[in-house]
């Protein structure tokens, strides 16, 4: 029951990686809500941006780099996630700017990376974030898709209390990610 959610968004995205149409169709979802995350953290394309979590198909990490321009590094740590995206990210031509890597946000090193983004799906949050907060440069800008409270039980967080110092926040209607909070670690 608890995975329902993030266990639905990857059936979802093994279609979308596959079919163009389905692409075209989700990624309606994702334009909004990115557009809103690239103009809370101001991201440009000098930044460098790392997104955990990308599933088989990383409509964010994409889509941060068609907004801005910015070079992308999504991690992901199922490994068929991983060959499916690497074949979708070929197939669109963006091998050269985004690298999709095999690794666990807990084990990951984000200190080359000004921007770190993390899907709402990414387990667990909570301890995740901490991990990247503390091993990130200082001034790197840290974006957590939040779920909506009374769906949050869907997802993967034991201490929500972890995000309540954000920096600043984009709220999100009619999606189950609630909001969007930016942190800048200090
Ligand atoms: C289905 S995706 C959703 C993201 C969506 N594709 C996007 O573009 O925003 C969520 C992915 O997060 C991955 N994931 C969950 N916890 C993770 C972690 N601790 N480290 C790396 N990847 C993780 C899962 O394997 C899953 O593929």
């Amino acid at each position: 029951m608890v995975k329902i959610i993030p266990k639905s968004t990857k059936l979802l995205e093994w279609l979308a990686a596959r079919n163009s149409l389905i692409y075209r169709a989700i990624s309606l979802y994702y334009k909004k809500l990115v557009k809103k995350e690239v103009a809370l953290a101001n991201i440009k394309s000098t930044d460098k941006v790392l997104c955990i979590g990308g599933g088989p198909c990383p409509f964010s990490g994409i889509l941060l780099h068609e907004y801005t321009g910015a070079p992308v590094t999504i991690i992901d740590k199922d490994a068929r996630c991983v060959c499916v995206s690497r074949e979708l990210i070929k197939k669109l031509g963006y091998d050269n700017a985004i690298k999709i890597i095999l690794s666990d946000g807990n084990d990951i090193a984000p200190k080359d990376f000004s921007v770190i983004h993390m899907a709402a799906q990414v387990s667990p949050l909570d301890k995740v974030f901490l991990h990247l907060k503390q091993g990130c440069c200082f001034g790197a800008r840290i974006l957590v898709r939040l779920p909506k409270h009374r769906l949050s039980k869907f997802y993967s967080i034991n201490e929500y209390s972890v995000f309540g110092n954000y920096y600043r926040k984009a709220v999100h209607k009619w999606r189950n990610v609630g909001s969007t909070a930016l942190f800048i670690k200090s």
